[in-house]
């Protein structure tokens, strides 16, 4: 069974409780942040660490611990479970408050480490489906634990065939996906939206990996733009880089993951890699 962190102790996934009246669950007030390890080697842990920071600053949630400790209650918590490749939920919730409205400066810190469950094959060789969906997330530089319109949005999603959900906002920009971030290429010109959106971490590995292979513009892209998209792709921890060949009703290109995107696989691939062998 699952080894996780919590409250200064290491404990199995079923004796992992938290109490009812933590303001994470009666007002969804908290924050968390997710990634994965290549070779068992936690994927830039430090940079999630310090967006979990970012998240808790922008939300006015303490800190429980500092930014090192959480760096090792990670790695010894990642050390307790016997796993080959796992996926690493670090989690700060308001705690228990006074009168269920008002935090009680007792965040609880959580450390969730559990296998990867690799996506099918078939996307990342054929690419996905997604839909837009108009909304605007509150806080978008926080990854709070509120995802109420991702939930059902990516329900809606699934309902079409999608896999993803793109937010598009009030003035009709694409924004991010419910738990990616999007990137589209106008010929060799790769785009991906710049503000109100979280900054991904695999996002800006991606931009750093392919600032010398494509023009690279960080900018507002438009619904009415799509188009003239010659291809996309989403990208978040979990899923990496995944091209995307259906946007709402419309087929990009012949409808396969275009040799641009499979490029940015290839490279994110290699670092990944390369990444997990203790480079970089
Ligand atoms: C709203 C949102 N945007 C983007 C991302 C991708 O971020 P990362 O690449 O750090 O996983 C996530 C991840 O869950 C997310 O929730």
């Amino acid at each position: 069974m699952n080894v996780f962190y919590i409250d200064d102790h290491f404990v199995k996934e079923d004796q992992a409780m938290i109490s009812v009246n933590d303001l994470g669950l009666l007002r969804g007030y908290g924050v968390f942040d997710f990634l994965r390890t290549y070779n068992l080697r936690p994927f830039h842990l430090e940079d999630h660490i310090r967006r979990l920071e970012t998240s808790a600053r922008l939300l006015d949630l303490p800190m429980p611990r500092t930014r090192r400790q959480i760096l090792d209650i990670t790695m010894k918590t990642l050390s307790r479970n016997d796993l080959t490749e796992a996926n690493i939920r670090i989690v700060i919730t308001g705690g228990v408050s006074p009168d269920s409205i008002t935090p009680g400066n007792s965040p609880k810190l959580l450390v969730m480490v559990t296998p990867q469950h690799p996506y099918p094959e078939e996307w990342y060789r054929n690419g996905v489906a997604v839909i837009t969906t108009c909304h605007e997330r509150y806080i978008p530089g926080a990854k709070s634990t509120h995802y109420l319109p991702a939930i059902i949005a990516l329900s809606r999603a699934r309902r079409e065939n999608a896999v993803e959900a793109v937010y598009t906002d009030r003035y009709n920009r694409i924004l991010e996906g419910t738990t990616t971030n999007f990137f589209a290429f106008f010929g060799d010109h790769l785009v991906t939206p710049g503000i109100a959106v979280l900054p991904g971490i695999t996002r800006q590995v991606v931009l750093k990996l392919m600032q010398n292979e494509f023009d690279i513009d960080i900018r507002d892209i438009q619904k009415n733009e799509i188009p003239m998209m010659d291809e996309i792709f989403i990208t978040a921890s979990n899923k990496e880089i995944l091209p995307v060949v259906r946007m709402d009703d419309r087929t990009l290109g012949d409808g396969t993951p275009g040799p641009r995107t499979r490029w940015v696989m290839k490279i994110f691939a290699a670092y990944t890699c390369a990444y997990g062998e203790g480079k970089d």
